[in-house]
């Protein structure tokens, strides 16, 4: 069995290929001038994992050309699985953009391996998926940390609740109102964060219009220091200077995406699923 590492996910690929005691295949990626993508897999084994997020649309270009370069059986372990947030057809005409991308991986491989994808309806389209929570593993990162862990919305308050039970803080969750793609008010639930330390976790951070709202709230009724922890650090439009410039004391990810922010590693709980 070889692992074959997507440009996406360089570290967690090695990662996961270490603590699997599996050979990484010799890949050649290559663009050409017009944008088009090139892959050349160079391994003679059956069997192989295949580990890349899908974090932009040459991700998944990239993703398909490999299962059509590899021979034999194919795992696809998808850190983190874009696009699923369009989960529904929210206006009439619209694109399940997360059907057509199960549809695509289903056909090609015969396991299929996630971290907390977006929502129960994103993984419905899935037949042959395992969903990991990475959430203990933000929860381990604080444990012994004088925090209060919240989640910016009642969705992320049972993950939320994971994550502040294995670090054994207190949590809470705030009321979310999305007014439209740019816009979010918070509204306070039954907070009482002043002079705490407060880290806002949430699945995903996107353009941080959420955790930016949300810091400001927390700031208001009185927090002490504002942090910010993800499982995917999506980080779109600069989003790590908006927070930053909104008060964000810091940001913790884990590697699904793999940023400068990613001091949490799921390799270990991707390598046991496997
Ligand atoms: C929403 O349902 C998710 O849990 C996140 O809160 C959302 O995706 C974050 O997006 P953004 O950073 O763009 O506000």
């Amino acid at each position: 069995m070889d692992v074959v590492i997507c440009p996406s996910s360089p570290l967690l690929g090695k990662r996961i290929a270490e603590l699997l005691e599996a050979k990484i295949a010799a890949v050649q990626y290559k663009k050409f001038p017009d944008g088009e993508l090139y892959v050349r897999v160079e391994s003679e084994e059956d069997s192989h994992i295949v580990v890349g997020s899908l974090c932009s649309n040459d991700d998944i270009i990239v993703l398909n050309l490999l299962f059509d370069a590899i021979k034999g059986e194919i795992t696809a372990l998808i850190p983190y699985m874009g696009y699923a947030r369009q989960d529904r057809e929210f206006l009439k005409g619209e694109a399940v953009s997360i059907r057509a991308i199960a549809k695509m991986i289903e056909e090609r491989a015969e396991k299929i391996v996630t971290v907390n994808i977006h929502s129960n309806k994103a993984k419905e389209n899935f037949k042959k998926l395992i969903d990991v929570d990475a959430m203990p593993k933000i929860g381990e990162h604080f444990r012994g940390r004088d925090i209060v862990m919240i989640s910016p919305d009642k969705g992320s308050a049972e993950r939320v609740k994971i994550a502040a039970n294995v670090a054994n803080c207190e949590w809470d969750w705030l009321e979310k109102k999305r007014i439209d793609a740019h816009t979010v008010e918070i509204a306070p639930k039954n907070l009482n964060v002043e002079g705490r330390n407060v880290l806002i976790v949430d699945d995903i951070i996107s353009t941080g219009g959420t955790v930016v709202e949300a810091t400001k709230k927390l700031y208001e009724l009185g927090a002490k220091r504002v942090e910010a922890a993800c499982v995917h650090a999506v980080l779109a439009d600069f989003a790590s200077i908006k927070l930053f410039s909104n008060g964000i004391a810091d940001i913790t990810a884990t590697d699904t995406i793999e940023r400068i922010f990613s001091k949490i590693s799921v390799a270990g709980i991707l390598a046991e699923t496997l």
